[in-house]
């Protein structure tokens, strides 16, 4: 076990994990564990940093600076506790340089970042693999964000697993299209739970993921950019049908949104390979190869000037920052 000290500050960085094909309803809600297969990729240069001290006698988070509802953390606190086998309080800040809340999986990130700095705060050294059981328990996708590279999260999993490190495709890109700022009207938590208890279509959603996820990790294995990108379509397509089919139906798209999954469909049709997916969000992001990610910038600019990119690739997992 690693020193406790009571004054120490630690401080941590973890990258979001972009699903490529979607983790979406809990097999179990109390564990939060999930009902479909997963895989991500873990997005280099965005990332939460969360700095940790262990004093005071109740927890306290902000997050980019305002006070975050501690009703979101304390089961995972709590867990944390008893993981670390240590009566200690937290007192968190984190900051994400890329928005927070928007379909950006700084839910991933941030319980990531989070597990890590509060355990080793607490003097406590978590293995992979414990770290991302524990992530899991704040974020279902947070538990691959512990990891870099390509990760998965099987169905009913306690903790995800690298399937292909950061290198094993360098030319992918991924371009993230941020089309609006500001947090989501519906937690992913709660859209997840309506579309487990209301979509008529959920069951064969879950059942019919397992043979994406299989096509997703063929294909990423061969590299082979046209079979991955087909099934990402499959994939974030098929999820948002369940979320449109709740009572209430949940929509988070914006206008921009399906006019970029439009633009992805047009340069597709002239032999550029765009190839979006979504999130829990009105964000759009695009896997490419680096070769085609030029004229994709130029095409994206030309649609709307307004819209912020950043282009990615596979990054590091999550790391204490004395590490970088
Ligand atoms: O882990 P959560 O509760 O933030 O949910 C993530 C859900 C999606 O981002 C839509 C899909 C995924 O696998 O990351």
């Amino acid at each position: 076990m690693a020193e406790f000290d009571p004054n120490g500050r630690t401080v941590s960085r973890a990258s979001p994990s972009l699903a490529l094909v979607k983790y979406w309803g809990k097999a179990d809600t109390a564990e939060n564990l999930p009902a479909t297969p997963s895989i991500g990729i873990t997005l280099d240069g965005l990332y939460s940093t969360t700095e940790v001290t262990c004093c005071g006698s109740e927890d306290a988070v902000s997050v980019d600076g305002s006070p975050a509802p501690v009703n979101r953390y304390r089961s995972f606190f709590d867990r944390l506790r008893s993981a670390v086998g240590r009566q200690v309080y937290f007192q968190v800040r984190s900051s994400n340089n890329f928005p927070t809340a928007a379909g950006l999986a700084s839910s991933s990130s941030g319980f990531a970042a989070l597990s890590l700095a509060c355990s080793a705060a607490a003097g406590v050294s978590l293995t992979k693999r414990e770290l991302s059981a524990l992530a899991r328990f704040g974020s279902a996708s947070a538990a691959r964000a512990v990891y870099g590279g390509f990760v998965s999260l099987d169905a009913g999993a306690e903790y995800a697993e690298p399937v292909f490190p950061e290198d094993h495709w360098p030319e992918l890109r991924i371009i993230v299209v941020a089309v609006a700022s500001g947090e989501k009207a519906v937690s992913s938590r709660k859209a997840m739970e309506l579309s487990r208890t209301t979509s008529p279509y959920y069951e064969r959603w879950v059942t019919d993921s397992v043979s994406l996820y299989d096509e997703a990790l063929a294909a990423l294995r061969m590299r082979d950019m046209e079979r991955l990108g087909h099934v990402m379509g499959l994939s974030y397509m098929r999820m948002f049908a369940a979320m449109l089919s709740c009572d209430p139906p949940v929509h988070y798209w914006l206008p921009d949104s399906t006019r970029l999954i439009h633009l992805c469909g047009r340069m597709r049709s002239e032999g550029i390979g765009a190839w979006e997916t979504m999130d829990a969000g009105p964000q759009v992001k695009i896997a490419c190869l680096a070769s085609e990610e030029p004229v994709i910038r130029k095409r994206l600019a030309a649609e709307d000037s307004s819209w912020t990119v950043t282009v990615t690739r596979a990054g590091p997992g999550a790391c204490l920052l004395e590490d970088v």
